[in-house]
């Protein structure tokens, strides 16, 4: 397995005020699968893809990525694993606002060791020519996936996505939708991807369902279904 959740669990607060939001997670995806957690607001979607990218670490119980159990590492091996490792795509793009398209992907290309260039990774996501158009310029869609050229220029071996379409109407979000299984499948990332959205997850290898911090269904597709052909 290439990205393995063990019995994650994870709390916040003191005391009487101390909420569990992870109650022991355990999921799993191979290499080159495309994974989608699905879940109701409030249910740790989003926690639980801030563990799995390090950016926060559990309270106990393993996450295993690529041969490295992240618990085990320190804040400095930790911060490598984010750069050399992975993409990572948010629900509102967090672009800088005064930088332009080409020079967003720059920033991430220049802290990664094999990256794409800048043009390609622009290209994939069919901006060529809008390498200098800051992101107040460009319509939400066009944010969308300039966030994901930032992400896939540093050919991440994993890409986390979250709610990476939760801001865009329907024409749009399944051009960003295309364009993930099409960094998956061209670029063999392993993606993995939080929606609210049920009909996406016929998109993925596997459907993760959480509920109030527990997976409680795992599904795998044994086809999955081309994102030109969602409907919602
Ligand atoms: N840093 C924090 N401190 C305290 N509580 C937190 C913190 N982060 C998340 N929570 C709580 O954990 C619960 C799960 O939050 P999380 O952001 O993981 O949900 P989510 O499934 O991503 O929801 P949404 O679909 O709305 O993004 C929420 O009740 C939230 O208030
Ligand atoms: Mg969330």
């Amino acid at each position: 397995m290439f990205l393995t959740t063990s019995d994650l669990r994870k709390g916040y607060g003191q005391g009487a005020a101390r909420s569990e939001v992870l109650k022991g997670v355990s999921l799993s995806l191979d290499a080159g699968q495309l994974g989608v957690i699905l879940g109701p607001s409030g249910s740790g979607k989003s926690t639980l893809m801030n563990i799995i990218g390090g950016v926060d670490r559990a309270d106990s119980g393993q996450v295993e990525v690529d041969g490295l159990a992240l618990a085990e590492l320190g804040d400095a091996a930790l911060a490598n694993y984010r750069r050399d490792k992975l993409g990572f795509v948010f629900q509102f793009y967090n672009l800088i606002p005064n930088l332009t398209a080409a020079e967003n992907v720059e920033v991430a290309a220049h802290i990664a060791s094999d990256p794409l260039g800048v043009g390609e990774a622009l290209a994939a996501v069919g901006l060529d020519g809008r390498e200098r158009s800051f992101p107040k310029e460009l319509s939400g869609g066009e944010q969308q996936r300039v966030a994901i050229a930032r992400a896939i220029v540093k050919r991440p071996k994993l890409l986390l996505c979250d709610e990476p379409t939760g801001a865009l109407d329907f024409e749009t979000s399944r051009g960003v939708l295309e364009l993930l299984q099409s960094v998956n499948q061209e670029y063999g990332a392993t993606v993995l991807m939080i929606t609210h959205n049920t009909a996406i997850g016929g998109l993925g290898d596997a459907v993760f369902r959480l509920r109030d911090g527990q997976i409680v269904e795992t599904l795998h597709n044994a086809e999955r279904m081309p994102a030109e052909r969602i409907e919602w």
